[in-house]
C-alpha cells in the first residue's frame, strides 16, 4: 500500500478530533502515553469518549460512532441499557460496597453454575486477569505440579503467567514451533521456564509437547474461541483431542471464556460439548461493570472453601470481589439473555461474515474473515488463518489504513478490525459496517 493512502486517512482523522488531539497530549503529562489501558490506546491518538448511548460512542470532538467494539465485547446490551442504568441508580442508593456477601452474589452465582457446564461453584474477581491467575493457581494448589501450559497467541490477562508468547514478534519465533518468550523485559526467566507453549489448532503436536510434560503440567489454559486471532474458533476435534489428553494425564484443562462466553448460553463449553476442568469469566457477565469470575469442578474449587479444617488452602481476598453494583448489573445482562437472544445475535454475526467476506471478494481484496457467533474479525492475507503464525502473515498497515478508514466513517472497531455485536443489533447496523467497509477499501486498496 501507498504510505500516503494511510497518511490521509491519519489526517482525515485528525482534522476532525482537535479537542481530543488537545486532551491526549495534556493525559500524557500524567499518565504514559496519555493512556492507563493496551488497548484504549492506538496510533495516532484515540478520541476521548464523552459518553455511550445505545449503540453508538460519542466523542468529545462531537463525532459518533457506530460501536462494535463495545469495551472489548463486554457490552453486550450496548451502552447505557436503561435496565442497567435502573439496577445501578438502586443499587447505589443501597450501597455500592460491603465488607459482607449479598444475596446478588448468589443470584448471579447460581445463574453461572446452572449455565455452565463445568462450572459446581464459582467466586467472582474484578477482572478476567484475576480470574485466570486464580484459576492457574487452583490447579498447581490442586495437582501439586509446577508447569502451566497455554497457546501461542493467547491472551488470558497481563499476570506473569499469562505474559508468555502473547505477543511474539516474528523475528523472534523459532521455526520449528512455539516457545516461551517473554512478553516485556525484565521477567525473571524461572517464569518462561515453567511456562509450556502449544501451536493452537495442531492436535498431533499440542499432544506430543503435552505428553512431554506429562507429570509437570499443572493445566493447560486455552480459549475455546481465539481471541487475538480474530475469534477463531479452535477446531472441534482439537479441543476434544486436548481435553482427552490432559484428562489422560491428570492436568487441569482450563478454558478461557472471558470473551466467548457470549456464544452460547453455557459459553462456547456448552456449545461444543467439550466440559473443562475449570473456567475463567468475565466481560459481559459484569453488565459494564469491572469483573472476573473464576469456577470449575467442586474438588478443585473447594480449595478456596473457608469453612474446611483450617480454612481455605489457598486465600482469594479482594475488597470489591462480587460488590453488589457489578452483581446487580450482571444479573440484568443474564436474566436478559435468553436463548432467543443469542440465536438472533449469532444469525446475524453469521450475516455479517458472509457479507463482508462478499465485499472483499466483490473488490478482490485478498482478506480472511474469522469469528464466530456474535463476534468476528478481519485478516488482510490471502491465506486461511489457523493460528497465530498464520495471523501475523496479515498485511498490517493496509488492515490500519482500514481501521483509520472505519473510525473516519463514523464505525468504531478493535485496532485489529475485530469487534462484536450487542444486543440492539439489528441487519441496519450491519448493513452500516458493511457499506463502509466498501467505501474504505475503495479508497485505500
Ligand atoms: C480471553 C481473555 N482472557 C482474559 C482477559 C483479561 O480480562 P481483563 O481485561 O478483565 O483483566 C481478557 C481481556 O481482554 C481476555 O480477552
Amino acid at each position: 500500500m501507498d504510505p500516503r493512502i494511510l497518511d490521509q486517512e491519519i489526517n482525515r482523522y485528525k482534522a476532525g478530533a482537535p479537542r481530543s488531539a488537545e486532551l491526549n497530549r495534556e493525559a500524557s503529562r500524567h499518565l504514559p502515553g496519555g493512556s492507563s489501558r493496551g488497548t484504549a490506546y492506538f496510533r495516532p491518538f484515540p478520541p476521548i469518549a464523552r459518553r455511550g448511548q445505545g449503540h453508538h460512542l460519542y466523542d468529545v470532538d462531537g463525532n459518533s460512532y457506530l460501536d462494535f467494539m463495545i469495551n472489548a465485547t463486554s457490552l453486550i446490551m450496548g451502552h447505557a441499557h436503561p435496565r442497567i442504568v435502573q439496577a445501578l441508580q438502586e443499587q447505589a442508593t443501597l450501597g455500592s460496597a460491603f465488607s459482607l456477601p449479598t444475596e446478588l452474589q448468589l443470584r448471579l452465582a447460581r445463574t453461572l453454575c446452572d449455565r455452565l457446564p463445568s462450572v459446581d461453584t464459582l467466586r467472582f474477581t474484578n477482572s478476567g486477569t484475576e480470574a485466570t491467575l486464580m484459576a492457574l493457581r487452583a490447579a498447581r494448589a490442586f495437582t501439586g505440579r509446577r508447569k502451566i501450559a497455554k497457546f501461542e497467541g493467547g491472551y488470558h490477562g497481563s499476570h506473569e503467567y499469562a505474559a508468555v508468547s502473547v505477543r511474539p514478534p516474528a523475528h523472534r519465533l523459532h521455526p520449528a514451533g512455539p516457545t516461551a518468550i517473554p512478553e516485556h523485559p525484565g521477567q525473571p526467566p524461572a517464569v518462561a521456564q515453567d511456562v509450556v507453549v502449544l501451536p493452537y489448532n495442531d492436535l498431533e503436536e499440542s499432544r506430543r509437547v503435552i505428553r512431554n510434560h506429562g507429570d509437570e503440567l499443572a493445566c493447560v489454559i486455552m480459549e475455546p474461541v481465539a481471541s487475538a486471532l480474530g475469534y477463531l474458533p479452535a477446531e472441534t476435534e482439537f479441543l476434544e483431542g486436548i481435553r482427552s489428553v490432559t484428562q489422560e494425564l491428570g492436568i487441569l484443562l482450563i478454558f478461557d471464556e472471558v470473551q466467548s462466553f457470549r456464544v452460547a448460553p453455557g459459553g462456547d463449553q456448552q456449545r461444543r460439548g467439550v466440559t473443562p476442568d475449570m473456567t475463567a469469566l468475565g466481560k459481559i457477565i459484569g453488565g459494564g461493570m469491572p469483573v472476573g469470575a473464576f469456577g470449575g469442578r467442586a474438588d478443585v474449587m473447594s480449595l478456596f472453601d473457608p469453612t474446611l479444617g483450617d480454612g481455605a488452602a489457598v486465600a482469594h481476598a479482594g475488597t470489591f470481589n462480587a460488590n453488589p453494583m457489578t452483581m446487580a448489573a450482571g444479573a440484568v445482562v443474564m436474566d436478559s439473555l435468553t436463548p432467543q437472544i443469542y440465536q438472533r445475535l449469532n444469525s446475524l454475526g453469521d450475516a455479517l461474515r458472509r457479507k463482508l467476506r462478499a465485499v472483499f471478494d466483490e473488490l478482490e481484496v485478498p482478506a480472511q474473515v474469522t469469528g464466530t457467533a456474535s463476534l468476528f474479525g478481519i485478516h488482510l492475507t490471502p491465506h486461511p488463518v489457523t493460528d497465530y503464525r498464520s495471523m501475523l502473515r496479515g498485511d498490517r498497515e493496509t488492515r490500519r489504513a482500514l481501521f483509520l478508514g472505519l473510525l473516519n466513517e463514523g464505525i468504531l472497531l478493535q485496532e485489529s478490525c475485530a469487534g462484536a455485536l450487542n444486543i440492539l443489533t439489528t441487519e441496519s447496523e450491519v448493513d452500516a459496517l458493511v457499506d463502509a467497509v466498501r467505501r474504505v477499501l475503495h479508497r485505500i486498496r
